[in-house]
């Protein structure tokens, strides 16, 4: 079973799927955090990813397509699976529905989590990664706006759409998760 976290940078997609992970056994599959790790190992797709990463820009849909579809082979269809952070743009979302076809797992819910812009700003300026600089951020939520935004209608078309206020405090969103997921 897959459940999609979606939202504009900082919105607390990961704090979230963490919480899901250590308190109700989720698996959390994050396309930041594999390109990070992959940074950090100094692979071919790592090198490829920073030169996307460092500017705010997306990693290419052909790469990041073939680097979830490779992670989800590793589980079970009856496992409760959080992707965080894919898909990103409307080719992502149509590969994301062959290969979950093709798997036999199907895509439980979509949970679009929205805060506003000056708290997001706020939260990655205080965090610190070094995807976090003021024209980073700036250049990540534009991306998000042009290539990620229109999901929100490829979802909401197929009724998978359940909208979050992640501007509360992280454990009363966490409760509000859970109520949705039915954790
Ligand atoms: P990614 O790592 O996915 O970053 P992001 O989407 O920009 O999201 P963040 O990690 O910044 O935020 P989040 O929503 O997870 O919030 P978090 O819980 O961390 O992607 C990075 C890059 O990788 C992309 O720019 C792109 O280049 C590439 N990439 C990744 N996926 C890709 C894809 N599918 N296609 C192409 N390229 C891709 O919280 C943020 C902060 O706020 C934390 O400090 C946290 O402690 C705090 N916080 C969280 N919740 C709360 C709360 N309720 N109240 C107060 N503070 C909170």
């Amino acid at each position: 079973m897959l459940i999609l976290l979606f939202g504009a940078p900082g919105v607390g997609k990961g704090t979230q799927a963490e919480l899901l992970k250590d308190r109700k056994g989720f698996i959390h599959l994050s396309t930041g955090d594999a390109f990070r790790k992959a940074i950090k190992e100094q692979t071919e797709v790592g090198k490829l990813a920073k030169s996307y990463m460092d500017r705010g820009e997306l990693v290419p849909d052909s790469v990041v397509i073939q680097v979830v579809d490779e992670a989800l082979g590793a589980f079970k269809t009856s496992q409760k699976i959080l992707l965080d952070g894919y898909p990103r743009t409307v080719e992502q979302a149509k590969a994301l529905e062959k290969v979950a076809t093709q798997r036999g797992m199907a895509i439980q819910t979509v949970l679009n989590f929205s805060v506003p812009e000056t708290e997001l700003m706020r939260r990655m300026l205080a965090r610190g990664r070094a995807d976090d600089t003021r024209e980073i951020i700036e250049n990540r939520m534009k991306v998000y706006a042009e290539k990620t935004q229109p999901l929100l209608e490829f979802y909401t078309e197929r009724g998978k759409l359940m909208n979050i206020d992640g501007s509360r405090e992280v454990e009363t969103v966490f409760k509000d998760v859970c109520g949705h997921l039915g954790a």
